[in-house]
């Protein structure tokens, strides 16, 4: 199939050597013919061949999605032949026709190597399994080079997996009056190991505070910053702050914002302040005489720098510093995490079982699964779990409630392996193990909460991102008693409706809602913050939240002192909506909060500043259009609801 249609079929008569009449390279026998007779040529001139094919295909005229998709047709050709070719024949081309810069060129097609995150092996990998000139290709051509309109989504169900909704299901238990108990939830350190007090905080890449992170501007003028705490501190086995030695960071005239002790805006968590802010949710505790009774994590220990900084080794140490860093403060509290779409290796990338691909990421697992259960987060049977379910895991806390960790990079948007076969529903088994799971619940009257990564309306794939929301819905109200999620590093929520259109955004319509949690890093121009919740003891829905955060601009002026952590709001006091206060806060909760955003720009204000905890970069709601999206953001929860509640707005 995937052959048809392609105008290079001269790259296979090239390996059959005009011998193979038919044009047919399914079959066992004629693939092996194939590579016998390529034998006969090296491999300079195959890798010659196949670049010349790929350029005459650029200067074409035909659309950049046919080009797509036929380039993908050709590369499927030579990696079900030689895989190993793959690499460098896209790498030569893409530099070659400039069709990337060479850096971003070498990052996607170059071979893997351990010490920066290329991805031309995972390429050449899903290469071999794509169909081309189906929804595969479209799909491909669409979010991996933007080449092909969006297609639509096939209509993929689960719904075999599961028994009808029985009536009792549709309500959720009403919870008991004010007995609550409290959870922590912290997200995305994204620790920075390389981050140096003195360095280039205002650089030209995304992520600063690096040895080599450079500003290409020159700097003509003399630094009117007031900032003054540049010392290489740290906190001893005491949690003290131990300050260390004075940097003369305004002695280096062409940095135009040196790194200070705590953070930047532009940059990733120095340790320091991962350590902080642990060390403040300890102090917090101690203060109000409170305790956790257990911790949720939703991923992201490693730092957004360039990918050729980003290596296999410094992956592992990032996981490692974090994971031990939260252990050393939290002590005895279960902390249940996931990972994020950082915390692989390359980044971003994920195989499933079965297809042959997924032991180059069996040794995250194996180190999740270790670690977690040494730390006492999960017991034994739990941590097999997790090295056999991409890290995710379901676990049953001391009060009763199940909880369930998924790994999203299943369905994330970057992943290769995601693309091939991706009309179909569940190439990775982990909705079946969700399905599983939920089913087990429901039958037993006990509650979940799904925790993960990247939530469904942004960095998703639709297919995956559709089914999930078919999931909630089939197990809400009655089984998932919260959704929780992290990746976008800003405090945000978004409400899943029971039908899709602008117009079913209504308070009958709500099926259930996530809640994404802000980011312990500051990057990019957010305010370092965690939150708690209070969480009702029989039902395990959620009675309030409670957030906490460092003005970090503070830190730059305060001689190197620590960063003070306070509170900034709750959610059930911090939005004037009038709710019963025996009521939790769920997804009708937040349809109010929704709706008063949509319609007031003062209010979506509000959301603004708490979403990026009041930080010196918040969006103006007020005079400008940047919050626009916001509302759509709030009231979608799948990919294609989001997409077409955006195209549904004005144009400016
Ligand atoms: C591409 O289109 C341009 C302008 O329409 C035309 O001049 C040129 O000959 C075409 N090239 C090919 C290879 O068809
Ligand atoms: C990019 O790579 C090509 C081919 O290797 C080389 O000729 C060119 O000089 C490089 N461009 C830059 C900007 O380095
Ligand atoms: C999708 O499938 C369901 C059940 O298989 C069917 O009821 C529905 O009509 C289909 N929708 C479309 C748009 O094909
Ligand atoms: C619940 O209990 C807390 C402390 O025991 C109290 O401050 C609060 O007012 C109570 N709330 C309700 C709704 O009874
Ligand atoms: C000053 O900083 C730049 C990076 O911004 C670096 O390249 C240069 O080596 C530094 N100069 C000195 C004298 O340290
Ligand atoms: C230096 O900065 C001052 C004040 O910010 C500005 O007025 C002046 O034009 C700048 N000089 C140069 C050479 O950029
Ligand atoms: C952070 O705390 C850990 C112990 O939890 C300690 O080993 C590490 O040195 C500390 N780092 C800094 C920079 O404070
Ligand atoms: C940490 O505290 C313990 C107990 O108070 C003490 O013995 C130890 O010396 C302290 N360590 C440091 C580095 O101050
Ligand atoms: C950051 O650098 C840019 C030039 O790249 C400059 O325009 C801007 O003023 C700088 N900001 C600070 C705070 O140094
Ligand atoms: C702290 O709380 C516990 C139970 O929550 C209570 O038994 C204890 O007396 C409290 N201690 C203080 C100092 O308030
Ligand atoms: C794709 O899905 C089809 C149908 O379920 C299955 O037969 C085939 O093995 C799958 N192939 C891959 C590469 O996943
Ligand atoms: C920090 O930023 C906030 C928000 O922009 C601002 O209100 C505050 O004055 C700043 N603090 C310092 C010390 O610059």
């Amino acid at each position: 199939m995937w052959i048809q249609g392609l105008s290079a079929l001269a790259a296979l008569n090239f390996f059959s050597n005009g011998a193979l009449a038919t044009p047919v390279a399914t079959g066992e026998s004629s693939l092996e013919q194939l590579l016998e007779s390529s034998y006969k040529y090296n491999d300079g001139s195959v890798v010659e061949m196949f670049v010349d094919e790929l350029k005459a295909l650029t200067s074409t005229n035909s659309s950049s999605c046919s080009q797509c998709v036929t380039r993908l047709s050709i590369g499927k050709s030579l990696a079900l032949l030689r895989p190993d070719l793959v690499p460098e024949v896209y790498t030569r081309w893409c530099k070659e026709t400039k069709f990337m810069s060479n850096t971003s060129c070498v990052s996607t097609y170059s071979r893997n190597t351990v010490s920066t995150s290329q991805t031309g092996t995972n390429f050449a990998d899903m290469l071999t399994l794509i169909d081309p000139f189906n929804y595969d290709g479209q799909l491909y051509c669409h979010y991996k080079e933007s080449a092909c309109p969006k297609p639509s989504t096939p209509n993929v169900t689960l719904s075999n997996m599961w028994s009808p909704k029985q009536p009792k299901h549709y309500v959720a238990p009403e919870p008991s009056v004010n007995d609550t108990f409290k959870v922590l939830h912290i997200s995305d350190f994204h620790i920075e190991l390389d981050y140096t007090v003195g360095q280039e905080a205002n650089c030209s890449t995304s992520m600063c505070c690096t040895p080599h992170s450079v500003n290409t501007k020159t700097k003509k003028n003399e630094t009117s910053l007031p900032w003054n705490s540049f010392y290489e501190s740290k906190y001893d086995e005491n949690n003290t702050l131990i300050q260390g030695s004075y940097v003369d960071a305004f002695g280096n005239s062409s940095i135009w914002a040196p790194a200070t002790t705590f953070g930047n805006y532009e940059c990733d968590a120095p340790e320091i302040l991962i350590n902080s802010s642990l060390n403040s949710i300890v102090d917090f505790t101690k203060e109000n005489n409170i305790s956790f009774d257990f911790a949720i994590f939703t991923g992201d220990l490693v730092d957004h720098d360039e990918i050729k900084y980003t290596g296999y080794q410094m992956t592992v140490d990032s996981e490692v510093a974090v994971f031990r860093d939260i252990k050393d403060r939290l002590e005895s509290i279960p902390v249940y995490s996931v990972l994020g779409n950082h915390d692989t290796f390359p980044y971003g990338e994920l195989a499933p079982e079965g297809m042959g691909f997924s032991n180059y990421f069996n040794w995250n697992a194996e180190l999740m699964a270790d670690m977690w259960e040494d730390f006492g987060w999960l017991d034994a049977k739990s941590s097999q779990y997790a090295r056999k379910h991409y890290t995710g895991f379901s676990v049953e806390t001391k009060l009763g409630l199940k909880i369930i960790s998924l790994n999203s990079n299943v369905w994330y948007k970057k992943n290769h392996y995601a693309y091939f076969n991706a009309s179909q529903p569940d190439n990775f088994g982990q909705f079946e193990f969700l399905i599983d799971e939920l089913n087990e619940s429901e039958s037993n009257d006990q509650r979940v909460w799904i925790i993960t990564h990247i939530p469904f309306n942004g960095d998703s794939l639709p297919v995956p991102s559709k089914l999930f929301a078919e999931i909630v819905a089939r197990f809400s109200p009655y089984t998932i008693a919260g959704i929780f999620f992290g990746h976008t590093h800003l405090d945000q929520f978004q409400i899943l409706y029971a039908s899709s259109g602008n117009d079913a955004k209504q308070i009958e319509n709500v099926v259930n809602f996530g809640w994404t949690s802000q980011a312990v890093t500051p990057w990019v121009e957010n305010n370092p913050s965690w939150r708690y919740y209070t969480v009702d003891r029989k039902t395990f829905s959620i009675m309030d939240s409670f957030n906490y955060y460092t003005k970090l601009n503070e830190t730059f002026t305060n001689n190197g002192a620590e960063p003070k952590w306070e509170f900034e709001y709750s959610a059930r006091d911090g939005y004037n909506i009038s709710w019963p206060a025996t009521s939790p806060l769920n997804g009708s909760y937040w349809h109010e909060v929704a709706q008063k955003v949509n319609q007031s720009k003062e209010y979506n204000q509000i959301y603004e500043n708490y979403a990026k905890r009041f930080s010196p970069y918040v969006p103006d709601c007020i005079n400008t259009s940047d919050c626009d999206e916001d509302y759509c953001f709030l009231t979608s929860f799948t990919v294609d609801s989001y997409d077409s509640c955006i195209a549904s707005l004005p144009k400016h």
